[in-house]
């Protein structure tokens, strides 16, 4: 199936299937839509037959706004009911602020647990339902940050407000490429641990597919986005700020964020295809160019090069418009308003179908690249690495509708894991759901401290591994296995 349909039924079915409160009322646009939604019936018809796409970005449904905002308004309603208790989030420290949201990290004193507030002021609440989507759509939380509850009222600076409380996680992925892998942990040594960056977008990946299945598109997905937290010997990421999303056939007044924006974002009806996009940026960042591009040349020299991409691509599919518009103008059509409608609907279909711009300067050559500048990690990857690449590259492909899906990837990156990081333990897993230790495991460590430059060494307190670059004295091989190659346990 194409893309185009895969989008239109999925957020269909998430209009019908997904069990929450807010979609009792996604669910009773359809049936209850007054007349001044619909100004120009046969333009609506004619452009729901041309373009088999979502129209989220198109002018013509701006009049729908304002009744999309009122209905998530209506679901925030329903869902943020109880009264806020100020006594109950005690020692707060503001994490951001910004002027619609502020977001705390705080104490509840009742569960005693670390949390994090997100709070809007009561004119700016549709902010927060934008931020609650995945909770109001029941997207699993294993990999998205979903809230764990929500209230009303509460004061904040002096104005009353919503406030959400969500769990809170260590840091970002942003917070630890900003400053040097710290040894100590080797989990969170990125540079040297082969398994960070497989893990990380396998879980960016399920989250995404969990998000996708619901019909939501993030929009703003880059490393300041991505939460990590240790859960023991388990690494956990999760998907996070929904500020910017946007239920796929619906109407959206968000913009993609610009931090990992996508060639066609903004440009074409709105696609999951996007996030897939931006988590491949973050793959291409942390297995391929953490070193260079974040320490040395900061991310803003990575920002402006998908700006420049994504403004090309903009270009491309106006040009595509305006072909198809012109060419539509020469189809002899009895009617103006109907001529109108049908030139229209040949534009959005055209820009849908845009294609990105061909050989796109800096683009192919990065591409060329990919295997000696994702180096440092590759070798860890061994004769996986090319399988790799290849995921990397079909995350990264300039037409939206040739990357494969999150969930699709999410399977294969699995596997990579699964290969890769011998073992995954997932806390309050059963064993069944465990991937069993296998008997190759020696022999798969063995090979690898081999192909890493592994040596024996020898001092007073006996035998241990070193390895170039790395001052560790490793005690023996399970001790290399649990600290560079199994998830940590
Ligand atoms: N659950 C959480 N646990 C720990 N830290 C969090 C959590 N949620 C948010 N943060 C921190 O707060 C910052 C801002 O949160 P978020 O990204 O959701 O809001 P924002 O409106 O996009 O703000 P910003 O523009 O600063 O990114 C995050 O970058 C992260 O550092
Ligand atoms: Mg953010």
């Amino acid at each position: 199936a194409s893309k185009a349909s895969v989008s239109t039924s999925v957020s269909s079915s998430v209009l019908q299937a997904a069990p929450c409160r807010c979609n009792a009322f996604l669910h009773r646009r359809g049936s209850r839509q007054p007349r001044w939604m619909v100004p120009w019936p046969p333009l609506l018809l004619l452009l729901a037959r041309a373009t088999p796409l979502p129209t989220a970005h198109n002018a013509f449904w701006g009049s729908v706004l304002s009744r999309a905002r009122f209905e998530q308004s209506a679901a925030l309603d329903a869902f943020c009911g109880e009264a806020f208790d100020e006594a109950r989030f005690v020692d707060r420290t503001r994490l951001s602020g910004g002027v619609v949201l502020a977001v705390d990290a705080a104490t509840d004193a009742q569960t005693r647990r670390p949390v994090v507030l997100k709070r809007a002021p009561e004119g700016m609440a549709i902010h927060l339902a934008n931020e609650l989507l995945p909770s109001l759509l029941n997207v699993s939380g294993a990999h998205v940050m979903t809230a764990a509850a929500c209230f009303r009222g509460g004061v904040l600076d002096g104005v009353s407000s919503r406030v959400a409380t969500y769990e809170r996680m260590d840091g970002t992925l942003k917070q630890l490429l900003d400053r040097p892998p710290r040894e100590a942990d080797a989990r969170l040594n990125y540079e040297t641990h082969a398994c960070f960056a497989l893990q990380m977008m396998h879980q960016t990946l399920v989250g995404l597919a969990a998000t996708h299945a619901r019909g939501l598109v993030n929009q703003d997905l880059h490393a300041g986005n991505l939460l990590m937290r240790r859960e023991g010997n388990y690494l956990r990421w999760r998907v996070a700020d929904f500020g910017r999303a946007c239920l796929v056939n619906a109407s959206c007044a968000q913009r993609p964020g610009t931090q990992g924006i996508a060639p066609e974002a903004g440009h074409v009806p709105l696609t999951p295809a996007s996030d897939v996009w931006s988590a491949g940026v973050m793959f291409l960042l942390v297995r391929c160019f953490a070193f260079e591009m974040w320490h040395r040349n900061g991310h803003r020299a990575h920002r402006d090069w998908m700006s420049r991409l994504n403004r090309a691509y903009g270009e491309a599919a106006a040009a595509a418009a305006a072909r198809a518009r012109s060419a539509a103008a020469r189809v002899p059509i009895p009617t103006e308003r109907e001529r109108q409608a049908f030139e229209n609907a040949a534009a959005a279909a055209a820009r849908a179908r845009a294609a990105p711009p061909a050989a796109w300067d800096n683009f192919t050559s990065l591409l060329d690249m990919l295997p000696k500048r994702c180096a440092p990690l590759a070798q860890h990857a061994g004769h996986e690495a090319p399988r790799e690449n290849v995921l990397l590259a079909a995350m990264l492909a300039l037409r939206w509708e040739k990357r494969p899906s999150a969930s699709w990837l999410a399977v294969e990156f699995a596997d990579l894991v699964r290969r890769r990081c011998l073992r995954a333990r997932e806390p309050g897993k059963s064993n069944v759901t465990q991937i069993p230790r296998r008997p190759g495991d020696l022999e798969a460590v063995v090979k690898r401290m081999a192909a890493d430059g592994f040596v024996k060494n020898r001092d007073a307190r006996g035998s241990y591994y070193s390895r170039p670059g790395d001052a560790t004295m490793y005690r023996s091989r399970a001790e290399v296995a649990q600290r560079l190659y199994l998830d940590g346990g």
